[in-house]
């Protein structure tokens, strides 16, 4: 098992990595000397799948022990349901003394954790990621949110965990489509880090989508590594934290745009597209890099629709919460770890950015 320290003095926090990690649970938990009364939050899927594992190690803890089933689905990280968790954790008097353990992906993780962070103005936290997504990005850097009128992540803290178990064992049920969504941030990582990571990202793309064992004990604690390094440096998103969110500002327009019925990593691998042909536009990079860059997200599907309003999109990237003085802000890409962050375009750069990305790139290297 791998362990990956985040941030620093008080506020420092463990990410345990590695398959059956989840059994450690109640020893982490007791000897952290953290509080009995427990509220497991799960995701509906996986408690489907994971039951047996779950309950057996839900037996060991000796406090209130309940847990509240997270219906699965973006459209359930809402007011509506926060109140419901709330109301769950008021109906069965849960004090200060509470621990919230949120086992799912993103979405079970950002509702739990906000929960944990307003209610009684905050109780204990654990994050249990079980996608692969939230295993390498989400359940890591304290976000927490929910959606509100129809705008994503509007609404939240910043909320560090009080620490958090990724067992790869519960990847094991996660249809294709999620695995591949989560690849969709791995790419960024690759992006962010060095050509060595990229490389290895590139070759194993394979490996990641058949849930190779060995390729996932090395690529997941990689990305925990890079994402603890970036948070423990910038917590509040003030400065380098930004570079987390290449391919995000078009990403979450895509999202929108399509009525989320695009996935979130699908659409960061169109985002991450755009902001190569962007880059590429305002002359960052050339075509030669370009084209090599375009590669790896383009290993990763989406759809490319016959009719795309380029306005409505941008109008989208206006609502952005990253935006500043009325500014759409990018993050461009002039090469492997060298980011650039807050670059602002034209409207003619951003049109021929969303244009090219929906174009189907046949004659890239598909796998
Ligand atoms: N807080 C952050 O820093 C941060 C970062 C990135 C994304 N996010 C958020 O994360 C969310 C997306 O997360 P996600 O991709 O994990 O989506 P998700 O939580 O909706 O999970 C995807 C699907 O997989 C199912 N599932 C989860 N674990 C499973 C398992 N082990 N076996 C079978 N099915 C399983 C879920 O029921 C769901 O249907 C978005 O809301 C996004 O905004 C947050």
């Amino acid at each position: 098992m791998k362990i990956i320290k985040v941030l620093k003095g008080k506020d420092r926090y463990e990410v345990y990595s590695g398959a059956e990690s989840f059994n450690l649970l109640p020893k982490l938990i007791a000897e952290k000397g953290l509080n009995k009364n427990i509220l497991f939050v799960i995701d509906k899927n996986v408690i489907k799948f994971h039951s047996e594992r779950i309950k057996s190690v839900m037996e060991k803890f000796p406090g209130k022990n309940n847990y509240y089933i997270m219906p699965s689905g973006e459209k359930y990280k809402s007011v509506e349901r926060y109140n419901s968790i709330l109301a769950f954790l008021a109906d069965n008097n849960y004090g200060r003394d509470s621990l919230i353990v949120a086992i799912g992906g993103g979405v079970t993780g950002d509702i739990a954790g906000f929960v944990a962070s307003t209610y009684l103005r905050g109780i204990q936290l654990v994050q249990i990621p079980t996608t692969l997504l939230a295993a390498v990005d989400s359940s890591i850097g304290g976000k927490t949110g929910i959606n509100f009128l129809n705008r994503k992540n509007i609404v939240g803290t910043f909320y560090q965990p009080d620490f958090v178990l990724t067992d790869t064992v519960f990847l094991d049920s996660l249809p294709e489509k999620e695995i591949i969504s989560g690849t969709g941030e791995i790419i960024k990582y690759a992006f962010l880090s060095d050509r060595d990571f990229y490389n290895d990202v590139n070759d194993s793309f394979d490996s990641i989508i058949s849930l190779n064992t060995k390729a996932l004990n090395r690529i997941i604690p990689s990305c925990i590594k890079m994402k603890a390094e970036i948070v423990t440096e910038d917590e509040q998103e003030s400065g380098l934290r930004k570079i987390l969110n290449l391919g995000h500002t078009f990403a979450h327009a895509y999202e929108s745009y399509f009525d989320f019925k695009i996935k979130h990593g699908n659409a960061v691998a169109a985002g991450i597209i755009s902001s190569l042909f962007l880059s590429f536009k305002k002359g960052i990079i050339n075509k030669t890099s370009l084209n090599y860059f375009l590669n790896l997200p383009s290993k990763i599907d989406y759809e490319c629709p016959n009719y795309l309003s380029k306005s409505e999109i941008i109008n989208r990237m206006l609502s952005d919460k990253k935006n500043r003085e009325g500014k759409i802000k990018f993050i461009l890409i002039k090469n492997i770890g060298e980011i650039l962050i807050e670059a602002e375009a034209d409207r003619e750069e951003i049109i021929y950015a969303i244009q090219n990305t929906f174009i189907p790139r046949s004659s890239f290297n598909k796998k």
